[in-house]
Formats: structure tokens, sequence, C-alpha cells
């Protein structure tokens, strides 16, 4: 171990600039533009993995963007960890909020990063946490003392629901066979208070459309005596909750497992300071359902939002019209044992039937994925535990968290494995937001860390 350690103080110049090198390439899985890109981007990982002398290096095409494999069979009789994790980032937009350039990254210091943060799009999310991995993997290569088999793929469409990921799993089963799912896509509560994820929500996601008249109309002519579709979604959308924050669907909250005092107890004696939260949104109060604490909010409950409105006029000036369509985009972020498709069908339901006859609706689903919670009694658990205990001088803390990685449930469901969440970000990295950043301390102590994960995992299991 001690040798893995200096040769990743020897080389970390390098990880950095190949880490930038990754970042400048804009694998934005959403637009098609970038299909090129996403290809480099394969390609650039496939080299990486060849170089520092993984097997089996495979792109593997799928009807979206490519699968990044690669593994280190080491002994048969060792246990196998399959480390999963995505190239492609979110679309950087809006770009003038950017206070540099998206994919030219550059470091700067900042409050939560004295020693400076990589500013990029996929810094943290998830470029900068899956060249841990490869660095990591390469100091123990390199020191001939890697003590698990390791197999990695990367796949390129995590942002836009990991369409292909499922029909690979199922395909792949005997390439895919392992122990346990390691992944680093998440964050830590800050680098003095180590956490480990241990559930994530799920999430159905679908766009609705509502049709007033058949042509925009001019709001003096016809105004007062038709529909206004935009008038209609927002009322319709104001029926979805309460003025407590209680989604309205019938059922919705059906399937929701409630935590016992126990559990909602220790969940909230996660460090969590509203003040602080508050100041760095610079909101005067938070906003959520009535009887839970914003950690559970944004971790154990179930949540519906609008992620996108439109139609009508919106350019410069006035413009007197009445539109005749409006649009949203609307989340609802998922607990367990609530299920993608289950939800998408009660929330059809119910918002086809809030529309008055005036209008037509329309409810597309787009990607969906289910909640997961991983056991901390496992041998990986254990493992990622004592690994971050001793590069942090503090064991983690298990926390839930709010975000959605739909292939965790499926890596269960298809490969029968659990996942053991070992992420390193911040929450205030600003991922999927404008100045998306990873701080270099944070790059650094998973690289340090993941090493220490295999050599635990290998002695518990
Ligand atoms: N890495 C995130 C998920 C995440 C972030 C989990 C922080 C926990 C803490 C992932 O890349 C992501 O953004 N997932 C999407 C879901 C997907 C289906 C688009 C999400 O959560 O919106
Ligand atoms: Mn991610
Ligand atoms: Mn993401």
């Amino acid at each position: 171990m001690k040798a893995i350690q200096s040769y990743i103080s020897e080389h970390q110049e390098r990880f950095l600039s190949e880490l930038l090198q990754l970042l400048r390439i804009p694998s934005v899985s959403a637009n098609s533009d970038h299909r090129g890109d996403m290809i480099k981007t394969a390609e650039f990982l496939m080299d990486k993995l060849l170089s520092i002398g993984m097997d089996r290096i495979t792109k593997f095409e799928t009807p979206g963007h490519p699968i990044v494999y690669a593994q280190k069979v080491v002994d048969d009789d060792r246990p196998t960890v399959l480390v999963y994790g995505h190239y492609d980032v979110q679309p950087p937009d809006p770009l003038d909020l950017w206070e540099t350039a998206p994919f030219d990254p550059v470091i700067r210091k900042t409050d939560l990063h004295p020693e400076g943060a990589i500013f990029a799009r996929g810094a943290c999310d998830d470029k900068g946490q899956i060249y841990m991995h490869v660095k990591a993997l390469e100091a123990m290569l390199a020191n001939d003392a890697l003590p698990c088999n390791v197999k990695l793929i990367f796949e390129g469409e995590e942002e836009v629901g990991s369409d292909n990921l499922g029909d690979f799993c199922e395909e792949q089963r005997e390439l895919l066979s392992c122990d346990v799912v390691l992944i680093s896509d998440t964050s830590i509560i800050s680098r003095d208070t180590p956490s480990i994820t241990v559930g994530l929500r799920g999430l159905t996601y679908v766009e609705v459309e509502v049709v007033g008249p058949n042509r925009d109309l001019h709001s003096g002519v016809y105004g007062g005596g038709v529909a206004n579709p935009i008038n209609n979604l927002c009322e319709m959308i104001a029926q979805l909750k309460d003025d407590r924050g209680v989604i309205q669907i019938p059922g919705f909250y059906d399937q929701v497992v409630e935590l016992t005092t126990e559990e909602r107890k220790s969940l909230n004696l996660a460090p969590f300071d509203l003040e602080t939260y508050m100041t760095d949104l610079e909101v005067n109060d938070v906003q959520g359902e009535d009887g839970y604490t914003t950690l559970e909010r944004t971790s154990t409950r179930p949540t519906l939002d609008v992620n996108g409105i439109w139609g009508g006029y919106i350019g410069e000036g006035a413009k007197t019209v009445l539109p005749s369509k409006a649009y949203a985009k609307i989340s609802m972020r998922l607990v367990p044992n609530q299920t993608d498709d289950e939800i998408c069908q009660l929330f059809t339901e119910y918002f086809t039937s809030l529309a008055p006859k005036a209008v037509k609706v329309k409810v597309t689903p787009h990607h969906g994925g289910a909640p997961a919670v991983t056991p901390t009694n496992t041998p990986e658990y254990k493992a990622a535990s004592k690994a971050m205990k001793t590069t942090f001088g503090k064991t983690p803390i298990p926390v839930r968290g709010g975000g959605s990685i739909p292939i965790v449930a499926l890596f269960e469901s298809v490969l029968g494995v659990k996942t053991v969440l070992m992420g390193f970000g911040l929450d205030s990295d600003d991922i999927h937001s404008p100045n998306e950043h990873y701080g270099l301390w944070h790059f650094y102590k998973g690289i340090e860390t993941i090493p220490y994960f295999y050599q635990y995992y290998a002695e518990l299991k």
C-alpha cells in the first residue's frame, strides 16, 4: 500500500492533466451534434485503460452511445469488483452563466476548495470521479498489487436515462458477473464528515402538452372567450400539490415505505445547518412537504417538480397573443417501493382528469428509474467504510441521497449484485448547473481511498 500511495503522489500532476484532457471533450449525450465527441471520449478512456494495463478493452456499440468495457482478472479465487461510471455529461446550458467555458477546464480556489477546484462540465459528474478509478487502478497495477479482479463499464447515456444499459446487462450477464458493483457518482457531506450513500431516489419524467384553439389568436379579439392553454396548464400544475406540499395524485403515496421513528432520528443526525443551506442558496426560507425536515424532503420523501415550462410569446417587447399550446416538463423523484411505471400511469390519469373540456392534453413519458437502498451490513459497505476511515481519519456516516442512478436497481435485478456508492463530490459542486466543479483535494482523496477499498474488500469477502 505504501508503494501504491507514493506512486499516486509522484504522478499526481499527470493524473490531473489527463483529467483536464478528458474534460475538454464535450460528451453531451443529450445532443446529437456531439455524437462524434461521445466516440472520442469513449476512445480516450479506452486508450488510457490500455496504457495502464487493463485487458479485454472493448467498445460495445448500442443503439445510442457506446459502452466502454475493460477488465483485469488477477486470480479466479479472488472476488470481482465491477466499477461502473458514466462518461456522458449534462448539457452545459445556460452558457452565459458560466464564469469560464464549460469545456475549457480551469482551476480556481473557492471557500470549500482552498487547494483549488476544476471548473468544467463533468468535472464532478462523473468524469472526475470515473478518472479516480482509472488512476487508482493504474497505481495498483503498476505496483503489481491489485487484490481483486476488476471489471469496468463506463456508459455514455446515464444522463439521458441509461436506455440501453438494461439490454446490455442482460446480454452480457456472463461477462459482467461479479461480487459487487462499486460506483463513485455521489457526494460526501464534507471533507470533515465523510459519508457513504446508502440509498437513491427513483425517477419518473414526463412532458405534458396542453392544446387550446387550433392557432395562436389575437388576445383582444378572442381573449376572454376561449381557453388559454398556458393559464390552464398553470391551473393544472397548481392542483398537483396542496398548500402543505403534499402531492395530490391519487395513490401516489400508497407504496411509499414510511421510515421508522428510529430511522428518521438517525437520518437527521447527519450534520446539516439550515442557515448555511439558505445562505448558500440566497433564500429566506425553505419549502417542502409539511412535517419533514429538509434532509428528509431531499432524500427519503418523494417529490414532484416542474423542470421547465414554455409556450406563447417570449421574445422582446410585448405581443398580444393567445397561445395555441403550452408545455411543461415534470419530474417526480421516487422512494422505495414506488415504481416509475405505476407513478407515471397515476400521474397521467390524474393530470388528464384535471383538464377542462376546452383543452386537449397529452402526456408523454420520458425516462424513469427505480429507487434503490444499499445495505450497510455487507463486506462492501464495511470495506468502503474502513477505506474512508483510513484516508479521512473518520468513519463515514451512511446517508440517503436524493439523486437517481437507475442502474443501481438494475444491477441488482439483472446481475443479482449489490452496489456500494462511494462518491467523493460535494452537493455544492454544482453538478448539472453552470460552473460545475470538482475539488482537487476530493479528486486525490478518491484516488487514495480506492486502493484501500480493494484491499479491505479482498480481506473481508
Ligand atoms: N450522479 C448523478 C446522481 C446523483 C447525484 C446521486 C448526487 C446522488 C447525489 C447522476 O448523474 C444523475 O444526475 N442522475 C440523474 C438521473 C438520470 C435518469 C437523468 C438525476 O438524478 O437527475
Ligand atoms: Mn452522475
Ligand atoms: Mn448527473
